[in-house]
């Protein structure tokens, strides 16, 4: 087994080194190799994405991701700046599956901006197309507006898109998914506005013929982000187009406390996978040891499970996890009274003694 370690940049070092230790700590078979990404790749080799980089991620069994970006990034032409990084493993790897569950923690339930009732054993998962929409659509650019009420004026565009075969295979992954929990799959569509998301929603209908056993229901992606603040429990399995995967996975993030929690994957149709942590690079609080490592750690739980074949060592992290929360133990960004404040390390070291103590 080959993992290719892209750490990123801001916190991204950080909370990789936590993850990286507590592969380790699982005294599996397995060769890591590191390469630059992001901000820091753009340092040393000029591109977000240097051909080496590229060329690891495609070669190992699963890739393991921190985070990019920096603002001192933000004036670059946008070919060059850190998200391209990640934009382009999502479409040169064709990881078209983005799974973000988002989970609420017993122990953290006091850190949601919802009342306890309303998130207490949350556990929904987003199903995000990640290769499609608006975010790759072409043509986009700067123009002169040859029509509308300001002909003749500058402008910026962008297109969105989706073709059949494209919502087959994201609807595929989300009812089998769905299937596996409790067979409720919602889709989330703007088919009210847009063309493309009635086209979305009338595909979705067509693959359901083929899982009788899984119940689907379609809502407007405002009604979702209201509704998920207000009964976030009603959801099970969400699948969405990439743009209002986006926006709500970070919505139902938040609902479980904290973003530092939850990890990620993002699949191809033969389940090879990148890895990464729901948050971003956070360079606000980079180098100072306390961000929580947790997210990416999860994360390589969900390589091991989903890419390398590895459920019991998944299950151990989990359970390390869990076991750590339960001794009190937290990061900032989940402090709360009566609990014990720890760094980013310590919150690593914690995860390794609890995972040797599993024996
Ligand atoms: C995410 C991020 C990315 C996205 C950015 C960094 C390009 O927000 O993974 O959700 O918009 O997909
Ligand atoms: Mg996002």
């Amino acid at each position: 087994m080959k993992i290719a370690v892209l750490p990123g940049d801001g916190i991204g070092p950080e909370i990789m080194a936590q993850a990286l230790k507590a592969l380790k700590a699982l005294d599996l078979r397995f060769e890591a190799e590191q390469a630059p990404v992001g901000g820091a790749a753009y340092e040393v080799a000029g591109h977000p994405l240097p051909e080496a980089t590229l060329a690891l991620a495609k070669a190992a069994d699963a890739v393991l991701f921190g985070a990019v970006g920096d603002w001192k990034y933000d004036t670059l032409e946008r070919a060059l700046r850190p998200e391209q990084a990640i934009l382009g493993l999502r479409k040169h790897l064709q990881l078209f599956a983005n799974f973000r569950p988002a989970i609420c923690y017993e122990q953290l339930t006091a850190a949601s901006s919802l009342k306890p009732e309303l998130v207490a054993g949350l556990d929904i998962l987003i199903i995000r197309e990640l290769t499609g929409d608006i975010y790759f659509g072409q043509p986009r650019g700067r123009r002169v507006a040859a029509d509308g009420a300001f002909a003749g004026a500058e402008e910026a565009f962008d297109t969105m898109r989706y073709t059949r075969p494209e919502i087959e295979r994201i609807a595929h992954v989300a009812f089998q998914a769905a299937r596996k929990r409790s067979k409720r799959l919602t889709s989330v569509d703007k088919a009210n506005v847009l063309e493309t998301f009635q086209f979305w929603k009338d595909v979705v209908t067509e693959v359901h013929a083929q899982y009788p056993d899984v119940a689907l229901d379609h809502m407007y992606v405002d009604n979702a982000a209201m509704q998920l603040v207000r009964a976030p429990k009603s959801f099970d399995v969400i699948v969405t187009g990439n743009m209002f995967g986006d926006i709500l996975s970070d919505e139902a993030a938040m609902l479980t406390g904290s973003i530092g929690m939850l990890p990620s994957a993002s699949l191809d149709a033969a389940a090879k996978g990148l890895y990464e942590p729901s948050h971003g690079s956070a360079p606000d609080i980079a180098g100072k040891g306390v961000a929580n490592p947790l997210a990416t750690i999860l994360s390589a739980a969900m390589m091991l499970r989903f890419s390398l074949n590895q459920a019991a060592a998944a299950d151990r992290i989990e359970a390390a996890v869990k076991n750590v929360l339960s001794q009190g133990l937290r990061t900032a960004d989940i402090h709360s009274a009566g609990t014990t404040q720890v760094g980013t390390e310590a919150m690593g070291d914690a995860v390794v003694a609890a995972l040797k103590r599993q024996g």
